[in-house]
């Protein structure tokens, strides 16, 4: 988008040699020629007045009025009425013929794996709290954030946590990161410190982590999920001392770990003396009976679990926490602190007050009679128009798992659903060398509507 000025011109990069014999004239016309066709000048960007350029440049207002007229009449710039002169719109770097375009196929229905509801963004209760944080923010919160965050944030975080996902938190154990992701970079990087370790990941499992693991400077292996969730008897025989799970709700195939398995669990962290990662992304939202408790409440010295609001608000807040065990809490604090800090301290601010009024978990139940109506539609369109194909991973979150015919080609299904456009994602892309075997389809429905729901799968039912 070409720079709209107001005001006092726009700082421009020119610089003239009174010891060059060129006329300073020509030297700068060629100085905003070269400007422009290299696009350091956008098309339609707006020039320095005249008067204000000179000044700039301790030339008379003439000089530069005549380049301007110069470089108008080769066609670089125009002047507009009451806009003044502004780069012509043919004028300059043509836009990149091979620049990536940022979308794929134009999809009619997109089951986006991993979104929430996005136009229900709670826009005014943001805008409250963000009105609150900037009123009631002192000169000290103003400057750098404590270093594991916002004080007030952490408190009103631990007590959420312990009336909600029945975890043990304490203010003081809590890190303010900015998302998961964030907060997993964190907390490896921190372990790394100590000296490189095996970790384990769930397989399948969220995209990306093993590069996470090993960008920290670990080692990833992969574990393999069944019905109950991580096989921990598997777990046992890796070498690995750190597990990264999603216990209530395994990401991405939706099942719970089973209350055998999240004990079996927690002693083998015990018996290698390990830890556990708990990725507690979208337990709010349980449809079949009331969410299941953090794996932290079980056992707090061994469990680092870590959350955002990617799935209760928008990912684009990047806000999340870490609960993290004493032993690690400075080495954490140390690796945000290199980092860049991690969270920009106002909408801190703002998320403590959205929590603390109870809008937050006003917009919490709003948003599970939206998701639990969507998944409704969902199974119904699936048993009216697919009634063979398997569904499961629907206890919680925002999205199915559809079982294809075994033999199924998962990519080619996938491709032929886009050319209907309609968009299904294929569980390979979570598997460890991403195996299409056996062949499943991600169907997320959180941020799709629910006439669009049913009209995406009567659309796909016969390629299922
Ligand atoms: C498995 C899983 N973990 C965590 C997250 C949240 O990540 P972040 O907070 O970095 O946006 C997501 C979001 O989609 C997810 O799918």
């Amino acid at each position: 988008m070409a720079v709209e000025w107001t005001g006092v011109g726009p700082d421009l990069l020119l610089s003239l040699d009174r010891s060059d014999p060129q006329p300073l004239g020509r030297q700068l016309q060629i100085q905003l020629r070269d400007a422009i066709r290299s696009g350091r000048l956008d098309r339609g960007e707006r020039l320095p007045a005249s008067r204000v350029l000179a000044a700039e440049l301790g030339v008379s207002r003439g000089l530069v009025v005549d380049c301007y007229a110069q470089l108008e009449s080769e066609g670089y710039l125009r002047s507009v009425r009451g806009a003044g002169t502004q780069v012509a719109a043919g004028a300059g770097a043509p836009a990149p013929a091979d620049a990536p375009t940022p979308h794929g196929p134009r999809l009619d229905v997109d089951f986006e794996y991993g979104l929430p509801e996005l136009s229900s963004f709670p826009v005014r209760d943001w805008l409250w709290a963000m009105g609150v944080a900037a009123r009631s923010a002192t000169t000290l919160d103003l400057g750098d954030e404590p270093g594991l965050g916002a004080d007030g944030l952490r408190e009103v975080l631990a007590a959420y946590l312990r009336r909600v996902r029945g975890s043990a938190a304490r203010p003081e154990g809590i890190v303010v990161c900015a998302g998961f992701r964030y907060g997993l970079n964190l907390v490896l990087r921190a372990l790394a410190v100590e000296g490189a370790t095996t970790v384990a990941l769930e397989d399948p499992g969220p995209a990306d982590h093993d590069e996470i693991v090993r960008r920290a400077g670990h080692t990833a292996v992969f574990v393999r999920v069944d019905e109950d969730g991580i096989d921990v008897a598997a777990l046992a025989r890796t070498p690995a001392r750190v597990a990264v799970v999603t216990p209530a709700h395994q990401a991405p195939t939706g099942v719970l770990l089973a209350p055998e398995r999240r004990q079996a669990l927690v002693q083998w962290a015990e018996q290698v003396d390990g830890l556990i990662i708990e990725d507690d992304y979208d337990a709010e939202f349980r449809y079949d009976r009331a969410p299941v408790g953090s794996l932290h409440g079980l056992a707090p010295d061994r469990v680092i679990a870590i959350s955002s609001v990617s799935k209760t608000l928008a990912p684009t807040v990047r806000l999340g926490w870490i609960v993290c065990p004493p032993h690690l809490r400075a080495a954490v604090g140390v690796e945000k602190h290199l980092l860049g800090r991690g969270a920009p301290g106002l909408d801190q601010l703002a998320l403590a007050a959205l929590i603390e009024s109870g809008r937050y978990d006003r917009h919490l139940r709003h948003m599970r009679a939206v998701y639990r109506r969507r998944r409704s539609v969902l199974v119904d369109a699936l048993a009216r128009h697919a009634p063979h194909v398997e569904v499961s991973g629907l206890a919680a979150g925002c999205h199915a798992v559809l079982r294809l015919r075994p033999g199924s080609d998962e990519p080619a299904v996938v491709a032929a659903c886009a050319a209907r456009s309609v968009g299904v994602y294929g569980m390979s892309r979570y598997r460890s060398e991403h195996r299409a075997e056996p062949p499943e389809l991600l169907v997320g429905f959180g941020n799709v509507s629910e006439t669009a729901i049913a009209d995406g799968i009567a659309r796909i039912a016969s390629l299922l």
